[in-house]
């Protein structure tokens, strides 16, 4: 028995499977998807295997055009709610399942329509542009969307001069500094999963391996972001590294699961994920919600089907289909 010290249980590879059972579950959601003419989208985030058995991995802008381009009718969204939910409004003949109804996200849920509504009352005139990790009833009330791939252009295509940007500060406090021109008022919320993150972290793993490039997440705090070499979105990231040949060794400033992505890509490259708390990747249980299991009970049963209201659906499509008008930051 412990005498009180904290103790740790052995460390495990997360979500361990069985190889074998693994393999067939791939094969297995595989074929269903082929005979049912599904689409499977992964967001970077996903589980690797998870990520394996998906037509596209991205980043949230990434996966919401090939939801609009491909051509199935069918969607099985590997993500979290918000990204279903936006896929389904950019698509409303479509059928968007999500394997898990647990995959949430806390930044989403930082911001409601009443809360929007109060800042909107507190800062009249301002266009709204809000971060896709947003319900539908938030986006139904803003002007505009945008994802961290391309906030920044986003912000200067408006002719508004006066911004009120929500719900990520860190995110809002990046877009501000690349757009000093704009008056920009920033909503409070914060991704936990990235805002544990502390620039003393990257400090000491900056000068553990002082030859790292830093390549940090804009929804980390600005403390990391002044530490980075790159800020960009997920899929900017696999961009970035091709950026700097030469480097052998990258500190990733975001969730572990975009590693997998790297690792393919870049097999020869080294990349070290910032720690949160002591010893533990920065880590979106959010996001691991969706794992074999649940994606080949979605496709077999068809559920769950992601559903938006028609009247908060054709308003919020106004402020998703601004922001697929914009190009990606770079
Ligand atoms: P990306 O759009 O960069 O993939 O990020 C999505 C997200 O939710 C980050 O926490």
């Amino acid at each position: 028995m412990s005498t009180g010290a904290l103790e740790r249980i052995a460390p495990l590879a997360y979500a361990q499977v069985d190889e074998e059972r693994e393999v067939s579950l791939k094969q297995e959601i595989r074929r269903l998807a082929s005979a049912r003419k599904a689409l499977i989208l992964a967001h970077n985030y996903q589980l690797p295997e998870v990520q394996d058995v998906a037509d596209f991995v991205g980043d949230s802008l990434g996966l919401a055009l090939e939801a609009q381009k491909d051509p199935r009718e069918t969607i099985v969204f590997c993500g979290v709610h918000f990204m279903a939910e936006s896929a389904k409004i950019l698509n409303p003949g479509k059928k968007v399942l999500l394997p898990s109804l647990a995959a949430g996200c806390s930044l989403s849920d930082s911001i409601t329509a009443d809360s929007l509504e109060d800042w909107k009352q507190r800062y009249p005139g301002r266009a709204v542009v809000t971060y896709v990790n947003s319900s539908a009833e938030v986006k139904a009330q803003s002007d505009i969307c945008c994802t961290s791939a391309n906030a920044v252009s986003v912000i200067r295509s408006l002719s508004q001069q006066k911004i009120l940007f929500t719900p990520d500060r860190n995110l809002g406090r990046w877009v501000a500094r690349q757009v000093p021109e704009k008056d920009i008022v920033i909503y409070d919320g914060c991704c936990p999963t990235h805002d544990v993150l502390r620039g003393t972290q990257v400090g000491a793993g900056k000068r553990q391996r002082p030859d790292a490039v830093v390549i940090a997440h804009p929804e980390c705090r600005e403390d990391v972001l002044a530490l980075a070499d790159e800020v960009c979105s997920t899929t900017g990231m696999l961009a970035a590294v091709a950026r700097h040949p030469e480097a052998k060794t990258f500190l990733i400033a975001t969730e572990w699961g975009l590693v997998h992505q790297l690792k393919k890509r870049f097999p020869d490259k080294t990349f070290i994920v910032a720690d949160g708390c002591i010893g533990c990747r920065l880590h979106c249980p959010y996001m691991k919600m969706n794992d074999l299991e649940s994606v080949l009970r979605c496709i077999r049963e068809d559920r769950f089907e992601i559903r938006v209201h028609p009247e908060v659906a054709s308003r919020a499509r106004i402020a998703l289909e601004r922001m697929m008008a914009v190009p990606r930051d770079r």
